[in-house]
């Protein structure tokens, strides 16, 4: 086991429990703290199954500057913070403006705050490929120009990096890993854990499981007359366990002060766009469970195509998205049908 505990904030949910077992895995203490806003605290067995270590758990809300102050005295090992600890619905956020501000930035805010006296040495922040709205071109590079927000979900993720940008400018004694999600989906193999929306899911995949296994009708495909090879829009779906093993290499670094930059931004995709009507294809031909869907309008607020250029994490994290599109519907699927198991859905 390593010295350094690693603090992940909102670790009970999707990309945060993946990522937590990656740590584990690779040696780390884990600390979570989560307030189960969006998540469920079952999903610590889950780990513990994986794993065999259950990491340890402070259910809190990170908006709390009180309830942080506490955690760190409690753990004065913490040397890096993973903070996935928001709120990340698009049309909520469209809604519920103030909610989004105040979590999403208040968090990075009370983090920023402590984590210097603390003597953390560095925080991974989970940004998105949102921050680059309809590119110019794809796939997209770090330098691409970022765009105007157009939700208040996607203007925290700006603002938060601008922040971060700012507070390490003024000199603070810490680093920062901003990572740039393109669109995470699948579970963990052992389906253990995996994605568990509230409510209808607003994401492609969560809906096309959902229906996929009967609980859904069908599934809507958002538009078909976009200027794309078969007129539906094209995204980089990325394996969130790949996705997760970057942020493991993302905190390392700046425990180990591996670079002399204090800010670093990576893009984490696989390079490779997929169409809409061709991830329900790769689905259907992976698992051999049919998706009843249908066309019907464009979604408001959607980008046509997005996907990433990984090379700068690729060369720089010695990071690369592996698992293929295939094994990652089938994770997906495996997941919907362990819950169904569970009698969760
Ligand atoms: C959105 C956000 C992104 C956020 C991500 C995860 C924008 C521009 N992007 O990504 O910042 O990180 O959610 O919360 O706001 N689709 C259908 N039918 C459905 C659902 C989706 O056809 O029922 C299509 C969409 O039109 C889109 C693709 O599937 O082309 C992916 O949609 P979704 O999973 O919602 O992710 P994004 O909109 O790409």
């Amino acid at each position: 086991m390593k010295q350094e505990r690693i603090l992940v904030t909102g670790g009970t949910g999707y990309i945060g429990s993946h990522t937590v077992v990656e740590l584990q895995q690779a040696g780390y203490p884990v600390t979570i703290i989560d307030n189960l806003s969006n998540s469920n605290a079952d999903v610590i067995d889950g780990i513990e199954r994986i794993t065999g270590i259950r990491p340890d758990f402070v259910e809190g809300d990170c908006t709390d500057i009180d309830t942080l102050r506490r955690l760190f005295e409690t753990y004065p090992d913490i040397k890096g913070i993973i903070n996935f600890a928001a709120s990340k619905a698009v049309g909520e956020s469209m809604h519920k403006p103030i909610l989004y501000y105040r979590n999403n930035l208040n968090t990075l805010l009370n983090l920023l705050d402590l984590m210097g006296p603390a003597g953390v040495k560095g925080i991974v922040f989970s940004s998105s490929c949102t921050v680059y709205g309809e590119p110019d071109e794809n796939p997209v590079t770090e330098n691409a120009p970022i765009k105007k927000a157009t939700s208040p979900y996607g203007n925290t993720k700006q603002i938060s990096e601008e922040i971060i940008t700012d507070v390490i400018n003024a000199g603070a004694p810490f680093k920062s890993v901003i990572l740039r999600y393109f669109n995470p989906v699948g579970a963990h193999s052992s389906a253990e854990i995996g994605e568990l929306p509230n409510g209808v899911p607003q994401n492609l995949i969560p809906y096309l499981t959902q229906t996929a296994i009967g609980i859904r009708k069908e599934l809507s495909v958002f538009g078909n007359d976009y200027n794309t090879p078969d007129g539906s829009c094209i995204r980089d779906y990325i394996n969130v366990v790949d996705l997760a093993k970057a942020h493991v290499i993302a905190v390392e670094r700046m425990l180990e002060d591996r670079s002399d930059a204090k800010i670093e931004i990576f893009n984490l995709g696989t390079g490779n766009g997929v169409s809409v009507l061709e991830l329900i294809h790769t689905f259907e031909e992976a698992t051999g469970v049919k998706v009843p869907h249908k066309i019907v309008g464009r979604r408001a607020g959607d980008i046509e195509k997005v996907w990433a250029d990984p090379a700068y994490a690729n060369e720089v994290l010695g990071w690369k998205a592996e698992t293929p599109l295939a094994d990652t519907m089938r994770s997906a699927w495996a997941w919907q049908c362990r819950l169904r198991e569970r009698g969760i859905m």
